[in-house]
């Protein structure tokens, strides 16, 4: 069978440390070693004493506690911490799908889950969010692409590549789909506590319905995405089930990885890590917006209520993927292409960086784009 490769990613392996200035990344800055641990005198001390043995293979208890902690309702025995979400979407996806099972998908969307069933030979319905009204949920085309043979629906919430969050209406009609055939939710919120416009966290689809697994990790809202933690919160005997399929897959995240996550989901880090976040993901969207405003009606956009990025649709006439590479090779700044999300003519711009590398990066597109106007 044909092999689809996971294009988001794989374009990223390509260009991102070829290029000046990497617009792709999705969270903010990352994080220093020295900036995390800088509240805990001991922590660096006990880092350099700690045995690089295989942790527990679910994840250390402190790990579990906090992230426990996130979602109401949920203990330990619901927690496995993965190698970044990507893991837990993966074993999620290969412990649930059988023969003849679809796979139900918000679009625009990060195209993992969508990409592993169309691999392993499922069909996979997009259901979208609308360009037209501000990235509201299409709430009939949602249900006609669910029946009975959806074993499961996979969204992003708060969305990548939009920013959009669902609202409990639209929430509750996704848990209605679902509980109208029996399927399972995945709810990959690696956004939530990146919100933009609101300083209430995104609430959690876990607690909503009894077939809900909800994937987090500490790579978005955090800026620690090089620590490759992630976990799944779901019913304790599924979180048994997929902790089986983990065992195969990576058997365990790093000792260190799972030490330094425990700290920083520790109170009072994890408001520390989510207010800088939130910092920055404030200061870069003025920034983007003013730049794009400039550029003579060529970008639209509906301001992305949560993470680092921004979907913009222009009115040129080139295909994105072109484009990208295009911005990459002349200006050596690399943004996402909107064929990576299932969307031509759109590009994903993240701008969770500094404001002198925004600026510059700007500029630099500019030049490329005079060209092609
Ligand atoms: C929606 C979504 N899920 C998962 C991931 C990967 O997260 P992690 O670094 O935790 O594997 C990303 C990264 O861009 C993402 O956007």
């Amino acid at each position: 069978m044909k092999f689809t490769p996971f294009d988001l990613e794989y374009t990223q392996s390509i260009w991102e440390q070829k290029v000046e200035f990497n617009l792709t990344e999705s969270g903010v800055h990352p994080i220093t070693l020295q900036e995390l641990i800088s509240d805990d005198a001991g922590l660096l001390d006990r880092l350099l004493r700690l045995e690089i043995n295989y942790p527990h293979v679910n994840g250390i208890p402190p790990l579990r506690e906090n992230i426990a902690a996130l979602y109401e309702g949920a203990g330990t025995e619901n927690v496995l911490v993965t190698v970044g979400a990507v893991e837990a979407n993966h074993i999620i996806m290969q412990t649930l799908l059988e023969d003849g099972d679809e796979l139900a998908t918000l679009t625009p969307t990060y195209k993992q889950v969508w990409g592993i069933a169309a691999n392993s030979n499922h069909a996979v319905k997009p259901f979208r969010l609308d360009p037209d009204k501000a990235w509201a949920l299409d709430i009939e085309d949602l249900h006609r692409q669910v029946n009975e043979k959806t074993k499961i629906i996979a969204l992003v919430n708060p969305n990548n590549p939009t920013g959009h969050i669902l609202t409990s209406e639209e929430m509750n009609e996704i848990v209605a789909a679902a509980d109208k055939v029996g399927a399972w939710i995945l709810a990959d919120e690696v956004y939530r506590g990146a919100e933009r416009t609101q300083e209430q966290e995104t609430p959690s689809f876990f607690g909503l319905y009894d077939k809900v697994l909800a994937v987090g990790s500490m790579s978005k809202a955090y800026g620690l995405p090089g620590l490759r933690v992630g976990w799944v919160v779901g019913p304790a005997n599924t979180i048994e089930d997929l902790w089986r399929r983990h065992e195969y897959t990576a058997i365990t995240a790093g000792m260190i990885s799972n030490h330094l996550a425990a700290h920083a989901l520790s109170e009072p880090v994890r408001p520390r890590l989510r207010t800088r976040a939130r910092d920055y993901i404030k200061a870069g969207y003025p920034i983007l917006k003013e730049w794009m405003d400039s550029q003579d009606g060529l970008f639209s956009h509906t301001p992305p209520q949560a993470s680092a990025v921004t979907f913009i649709k222009y009115d040129l006439d080139i295909n994105s993927t072109a484009l990208m590479e295009k911005l990459c090779t002349e200006a050596s700044v690399f943004v996402g292409a909107g064929d990576s999300f299932g969307m031509d003519k759109h590009i994903r711009i993240a701008f969770g960086q500094n404001k002198e590398v925004l600026d510059e990066a700007f500029s630099r597109i500019e030049r490329t784009l005079d060209s092609l106007r």
